[in-house]
């Protein structure tokens, strides 16, 4: 493997997000949001931690810019907390929260290397949770475009690639399903332990707000900004890729459904501009639906589809739906189960994360997948990772030798490297989650994701993994 692996112009970053990197949540005027609320209340995080002070980039980003500079990378994705820009969702812009990132942008386009800013990874002002209940109400959808144009007015004419929005598919699963991330609503089974909310209806609705939402500020990047910024802007979608557990034709119809419940969710309006017939024929009237007018924006709205990937599970009918209605109501309405094991075999090597498990042939097939289904749009992988645990009895000299993790990139690389040269798929850049350990959201600190370790105990000094070395080597490569 090396940089002629792939097209001239590709493009190699690692990627973070405000909430798990930043810290400094009571500085320069930043205002509280759903997150802080959500890892401050009692038994949310698994380790009982909260991002307060994270891996405080916020003070040490020139620091963090000369590591990625360090390895040689192009490019770096970091996400804007919307509450340093407007501190309560709406009104009166923090000129110091817009200074915060300026300084940023610029200390990147320094040491030449791009930034990639995603505009929303789930850290909403509390005040519009408070106001209107966030996504659950359509007037976030003005805000949310507010918001976006004045970080394409104050940044565009440095920032040339924008995300609006990360992962909307766990957002309304993880948020308003299943209970375990802000603002933690959860299936009627589960609401003694969750803050309330109805499974059964608010993962639609609050999807279907951040596709008009997202439509709506690409649409004021077109109009107001493109032509002049000559940028280009997509969404980052959390995609597993399902393989059916068995040749039954019940499986594999269960397999196609649990990519339409996951990713076709997003992806078919944008580009065909309805959701998935399967979507529409088991959600039934709880599903909402795109107006003509709503269809004109929300179809053609993206310049690039960008790809969180991890792992790939087995798909299989579910004929009970039992565990679904429990634990997760739109996994009751895909009518499928998903996951790891076929009997009791692994489907890869598992990372330390109990849901990833190391698969690299499905990256090959997602992107084959989507090349044949969408029409071969160009795609950016915006994060590929594992992680290593956390574990207080290991010593630093030992917990830097990540082994497992080049392997991991190696390979997911390889297949990556073969979809776009022998299979023809527009694969544009490659994003590895992530330059630092962070934090893992409901997992806390448990999780190390980086290729450098961080050092919880000693005041966050930051050392590189062995993979630093790897990713250094492939990049100085010709
Ligand atoms: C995301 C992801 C990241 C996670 C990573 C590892 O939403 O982009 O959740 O924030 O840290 O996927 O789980």
């Amino acid at each position: 493997l090396s940089r002629g692996s792939f097209p001239n112009g590709f493009v190699f970053g690692t990627a973070s997000s405000a909430y798990q990197y930043e810290g400094a949540v009571n500085e320069d005027g930043r205002g509280p949001t759903v997150w802080d609320k959500f890892a401050h209340s009692f038994g949310k995080v698994l380790d009982f931690s909260n991002a307060d002070v994270a891996v405080d980039q916020y003070h040490r980003y020139e620091e963090d810019v000369q590591l990625m500079a360090d390895i040689g990378m192009d490019a770096y994705r970091f996400s804007i907390a919307w509450s340093r820009i407007f501190p309560n969702g709406t009104g009166q812009v923090n000129q110091a929260g817009i200074d915060h990132y300026n300084k940023l942008i610029d200390a990147l386009l320094a040491k030449g290397i791009k930034p990639y800013v995603t505009l929303f990874h789930w850290d909403l002002p509390q005040a519009l949770e408070d106001r209107y209940r966030g996504w659950l109400s359509t007037q976030i959808i003005n805000d949310f475009a507010t918001y976006a144009d004045t970080c394409f007015n104050a940044f565009g004419d440095r920032v040339k690639d924008w995300i609006t929005f990360n992962e909307p598919h766990t957002l309304a699963i993880q948020g308003y399903d299943v209970g375990l991330q802000a603002p933690g609503h959860c299936s009627i089974l589960l609401h003694l332990l969750c803050r309330g909310g109805n499974s059964r209806t608010e993962p639609y609705i609050v999807a279907h707000n951040i596709l008009l939402s997202h439509a709506t500020s690409v649409n004021i990047y077109k109009r107001k900004y493109k032509a002049v910024q000559k940028g280009s802007i997509g969404m980052s979608f959390d995609v597993m890729w399902y393989e059916s557990i068995s040749n039954a034709s019940k499986d594999i119809a269960a397999t196609q459904r649990a990519l339409d419940f996951h990713f076709g969710w997003f992806m078919d309006p944008i580009f065909f501009g309805e959701y998935p017939s399967s979507m529409r024929e088991r959600v039934g009237n709880r599903l909402p639906t795109f107006s003509a007018k709503d269809v004109a924006l929300v179809k053609g709205s993206l310049d690039f589809v960008g790809i969180n990937h991890y792992t790939t599970y087995y798909a299989m009918e579910n004929s009970t739906n039992l565990i679904g209605v429990v634990f997760n109501d739109a996994l009751a309405d895909s009518g499928t189960i998903n996951l790891p094991f076929k009997g009791l075999h692994p489907i890869g090597d598992r990372s330390s994360s109990i849901w990833l498990y190391i698969v690299p042939r499905g990256l090959r097939s997602l992107m084959n997948y989507i090349k044949d289904k969408y029409g071969n749009p160009p795609v950016i992988i915006t994060e590929n990772g594992m992680d290593d645990s956390n574990n207080p009895f290991i010593s630093i000299k030992n917990a830097l030798k990540d082994e497992k993790r080049i392997r991991y990139h190696s390979e997911y690389l390889g297949n990556l490297s073969a979809a776009i040269k022998d299979d023809g798929c527009d694969v544009r850049g490659y994003f590895v989650w992530s330059l630092l350990d962070n934090w893992e959201w409901a997992a806390g600190y448990t999780a190390r994701f980086g290729l450098y370790f961080v050092d919880y105990n000693d005041n966050l000094k930051r050392y590189p993994k062995n993979s630093v070395q790897w990713f250094k080597n492939l990049l100085s490569s010709a």
